[in-house]
């Protein structure tokens, strides 16, 4: 497919362009424009344009619209899903799940539009006021840029964009120039389901260009991103005043309590499959897993036996479980980290091995040192730490243990285990007997301590979206 940016609903070819490639044989499937900072000023002025139409909508029309851009996708969902697996080479299986949330994601934007709720003040509660009243409204900011990653391109868009305009806002996408086409597809979707087309803008190409250009506008009241904790925190700084919601890294830990033997096996595959969905590649992987030493060697026999099991290789085959990863740049440094972890005293147990220049073999490696990046980083690949802990105190120890705090895990029947490992450890979101990888499109999303802050859910993005306009009427 040749790409386009999407200004104003036309669409904008521009001589110099950028290559998709398919991740498993690195082959060319399409190219992008390389847009540039005239191109993000040309979109910034079409989504002000846009949000003078926006504010002319009423809720129901924006409920509308939503809905029947929810229909148009589930329509075009076997489309949607060849994109996805052909740009992130996800497998068909993982790009029809997402395909399926995303439709779930707008569908729930849609209903939140009729939610913006305020609420009475109390003017008459301070002493001496008499005879006011009044409420405050929450109104839409205007124009926000949305900078998308190349994980989730569909869903994690419909994320930002469709509460985004479920409250009234206009949008500028900056999507990964790995996996624009989905996105450049979804404008589309939103436009043809009756949006201002001036109100859905995409401008494609590198982040040092259009996206630094898109931050740095003054006229963009809010940037919301999906990415790295180091262009998270450039953004941050190049932005100036405006609002922020940020979705950084992690890598997620999961602690499995000495309770757990009668069911390891099922503790084991589910800790794999949150670690190899998508190669790895999702913000809250199971990254390193904190194992009672009690059950520690026989944890790691069984997880090595369900992960002996994956069919990895080709995503477009309906019964590959783990695909490749973005590109061969991603998969020299996952390589790197697991060779460091080998070289200060780890163990691989399994896999470890590179197939071709993207295709990584799921792989657990045991005994993983604090000091190496396999533990203190995000690894975003196919590989899971195993490490044996004596007591729930040193597991809640360890899986705070990291920069990151974005979700966790904990596996255990005892109630008051259960309680002091929410009460303790310091992330968004904890899941009890499940893995930190759980989400669902509805739920607060989001991260302490660099894994950003602000969180995503539409009800919740809506908040972050809008801004409280208070109002006061003197009946004196
Ligand atoms: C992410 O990678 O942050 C998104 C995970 C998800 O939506 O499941």
């Amino acid at each position: 497919m040749k790409g386009y940016m999407v200004i104003g609903g036309k669409k904008v070819f521009k001589q110099e362009e950028i290559e998709i490639t398919f991740p498993y044989t690195e082959e060319v499937v399409g190219t992008i424009p390389r847009g540039d900072e005239r191109d993000v000023q040309l979109a910034v002025e079409s989504a002000l344009i846009g949000f003078e139409k926006m504010k002319k909508m009423t809720a129901y029309e924006r409920y509308q619209c939503l809905q029947k851009a929810a229909r148009i996708l589930s329509n075009r969902s076997k489309e949607f899903a060849e994109t996805l697996t052909l740009e992130v080479g996800k497998t068909i299986k993982e790009s029809m799940g997402e395909v399926g949330r995303a439709v779930n994601t707008i569908t729930l934007s849609a209903e939140e539009a009729k939610r913006v709720l305020g609420e009475e003040v109390p003017f008459d509660a301070a002493p001496g006021i008499k005879g006011k009243v009044g409420f405050y409204r929450r109104v839409p900011l205007g124009v926000i840029g949305c900078i998308t990653p190349f994980n989730f391109p569909l869903n994690l868009t419909c994320h930002k964009v469709a509460p985004a305009l479920a409250a009234g806002n206009s949008v500028v996408i900056k999507p990964s120039e790995n996996t624009s086409l989905t996105v450049i597809k979804l404008a589309e979707v939103l436009i043809e389901a009756g949006f201002p087309p001036e109100a859905v803008n995409v401008v494609t190409g590198f982040g040092e260009e259009v996206g630094d250009a898109l931050v740095r506008n003054e006229k963009v009241r809010m940037i919301t991103f999906t990415g790295s904790v180091q262009t998270g925190k450039i953004i941050m700084s190049r932005g100036g005043l405006k609002k922020y919601a940020m979705e950084l890294g992690s890598n997620a830990g999961v602690y499995v309590d000495k309770d757990q033997s009668y069911r390891l096996k099922e503790i084991a595959e589910r800790i794999a499959r949150g670690g190899f969905a998508l190669a790895g590649q999702v913000c809250i992987s199971v990254q390193r897993v904190f194992v009672h030493e009690s059950l520690f060697d026989d944890f790691v026999e069984k997880i090595k036996e369900f992960t002996a099991t994956l069919k990895v290789g080709d995503p477009r085959l309906p019964e590959t479980d783990v695909g490749p990863v973005i590109d061969r740049q991603a998969a020299d440094r996952i390589m790197e980290w697991i060779e460091e972890a080998v070289n200060a005293g780890a163990e691989v147990v399994i896999g470890g091995k590179r197939l071709s220049p993207t295709l990584i073999e799921p792989t657990i490696v045991v005994n993983v040192p604090e000091s190496v990046r396999l533990f203190k980083g995000e690894v975003f690949g196919p590989v899971i730490a195993v490490n044996r802990v004596s007591s729930l105190e040193e597991g809640i120890e360890e899986v705070n243990n990291s920069p990151y705090g974005l979700q966790a895990g904990i596996f255990t029947d005892n109630l008051k285990a259960a309680f002091k490992f929410v009460d303790e450890v310091e992330c968004g979101g904890i899941m009890v007997n499940e893995i930190p990888t759980f989400r669902v499109d509805q739920m607060p999303y989001g991260g302490v301590k660099e894994s950003g802050i602000g969180r995503e859910g539409p009800h919740f993005a809506i908040e972050e979206m809008t801004e409280i306009k208070t109002i006061c009427f003197d009946l004196n």
